[in-house]
Parts: C-alpha cells; structure tokens; sequence
C-alpha cells in the first residue's frame, strides 16, 4: 500500500499513474475504521483496478469542537486494517495539506434546500464542510468513481447534488448500511458507547424496522407519533425521526406521496449522537 501524508506526494504518484483504461475508486474516511468502512473498499475493489482511501478528521464539518475534540483516532489501526484488506493508496494528509489556504471555504452551491432539513437543521455548517473537503479530495485524487455509505444517507444525496450542480466527471455509488447481528449500525462513535449503551442504542434500528413494516398499514403520521412515545418511555433521546422523500428529503404525509420513501433518525445514547436510516421503498 501507498501510504501519502502530502498533496505534492500524491498528486505526483497520480499523475504518473494514471492512465485511461484504469478504473480509480476513492473512499473518503475520517479514520476509526470498522467494517462499514472497509464495505466500501471492498466494493471499490469489485469494480475498480485502484482504490485510494482517504483518512482525515475534517474540522469544517463539525459544528460543536468538543465532538471534534472527541471524534475517536486510531490511526495504526486503520493503516492495518487498509493493507489488510489490501488498499491501494492511503492518504492522511494534516490540516494545512488539505486546506493551505485556511478553511474559509470558495465553494458555492446551490444545494436546493438539502442541507437546511434532518442532519443540516441540528447541525448548522456541517454539509458547508462537508461539500468542501469532499470536493478538495476529489480535486486531489481525482477518481472515476467514489463510494459512500447510505448510513449517511443525507450526505450522499448532498454529494449527488454537489456532482451535478457543479457537473463533476466522476460516478457516486450508494453502498449498503454495514450492521451488527443486533441491528445496530456500525459507526466510529459507537466506541463511545457502554456495553448497555449499546443495548440501548438498538431502538434506533427498532424504530426503522417497525415504519418499514408498519408503511403501507398505519399512516405516517401514526408511525412517527408512536416511534417519537417509545422514546419517551426511554433512556433514549431522539433528536428527530423523520419519514421524507428520499429525492427531496422533505417530509411526506403519505407513502405514496413519491417512490423513494426514506425513515431517518438521530438520537443521543449516553450522550453520543447517532444516526441511522432506512429505505422504506424505492431506492437509489
Ligand atoms: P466517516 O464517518 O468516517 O464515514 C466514511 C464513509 O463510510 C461514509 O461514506 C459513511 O457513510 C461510510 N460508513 C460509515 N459507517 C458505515 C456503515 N455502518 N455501513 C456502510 N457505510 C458506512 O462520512 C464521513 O466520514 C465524512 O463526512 C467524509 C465523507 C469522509 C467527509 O469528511
């Protein structure tokens, strides 16, 4: 494996490297790799010749600095976990590689109301950030296809809209949401969390299932009331759970209001927040 601190490093072996019949994968991270990390390299692996995997924990995407501050690093851990699985490239650029002009972001687009909904509501500037490094690795590493997990599900429909607004020549692919035999959705910040933390934690998978089996039965807004009670009954606290059009993420009234139906939920376990979601139907 590759291993690049710098832009200068790796734009050269790019350029060297390149050529037209490859086929380049890039998966960006911010570290603390667990298995719904490795899915995408895996699948980049499955229908690219070179896949470069990105390790960087983007301050402009954090709107509070104790999360920053708290965002777990292990660093010898993912560079063994990457040639494990046998990456290609690693880039862990520091700060002033990824932003040496500082962090004041250029980039303007026009993102149709996506980022001010869910995720973009309790988190204001967060998507800002995340648009901008996005793109800046994308200028780095200059792919043909880039994968992202669906367990973010608002940011890849933002990235979608990032690559047609500004009309980028690259594919995105919308990888499956990698779970624990409990349900639980794997995430860096579940490290945070108590083994009861983690018990806990399973409402958030509960409450997707229940809307997905309970869709064409109940009303939306009888899902919606009944999930948000549970909680309330709960060591749980939910920050919001939403049933939207997947195109849109605007709420729906009713599922046959579109034919992407999404369930999406955050909520705090022990004072970590976690999100999760659900394609109720329809699909990418
Ligand atoms: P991070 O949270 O490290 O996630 C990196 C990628 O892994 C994202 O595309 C995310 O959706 C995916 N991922 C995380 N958990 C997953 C799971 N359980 N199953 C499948 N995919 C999963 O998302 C970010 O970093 C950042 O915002 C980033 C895009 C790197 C920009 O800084």
């Amino acid at each position: 494996m590759y291993f690049f601190k710098t832009t200068e490093e790796l734009k050269r072996h790019i350029s060297q490297n390149k050529s037209s019949n490859q086929k380049i994968g890039f998966v960006p991270t911010m570290g603390a790799l667990h298995q719904g990390h490795l899915s995408l390299i895996q699948q980049s692996q499955s229908v690219c010749s070179h896949t470069i995997c990105s390790v960087f924990v983007n301050p402009t995407q954090f709107n509070e600095s104790s999360d920053l501050q708290k965002y777990p690093r292990t660093p010898a851990k993912d560079i063994e976990l990457l040639t494990l699985v046998g990456t290609d490239i690693l880039f862990m650029p520091k700060l002033s590689e990824v932003y040496p002009n500082g962090m004041e972001s250029s980039l303007a687009i026009d993102l149709k109301g996506l980022d001010s909904v869910m995720e973009g509501k309790f988190r204001p500037g967060h998507f800002e950030g995340v648009t901008q490094v996005v793109h800046r690795l994308l200028e780095l590493t200059q792919p043909d296809v880039l994968f992202m997990g669906q367990k973010d599900f608002q940011q890849c429909v933002i990235v979608g809209r990032m690559i047609k607004a500004l009309s980028l020549d690259l594919e995105l692919v919308a990888c499956p949401i990698v779970r624990n035999s409990s349900g639980l959705a794997l995430s860096s910040r579940n490290m945070r969390l108590s083994v009861r933390g983690r018990e806990q934690a399973l409402i958030l998978f509960a409450s997707l299932q229940k809307a997905k089996v309970t869709l064409e039965k109940e009303s939306v807004k009888s899902i919606v009331s009944s999930v948000k009670k549970q909680f309330l009954e709960s060591n749980a606290d939910l920050e919001y759970f939403e049933i939207v059009d997947g195109h849109t993420l605007e709420p729906i009234a009713d599922e046959k209001d579109t034919d992407f139906v999404v369930a999406c939920i955050a909520a705090y376990i022990e004072g970590v927040r976690l999100i999760d979601n659900m394609i109720l139907k329809g699909g990418f």
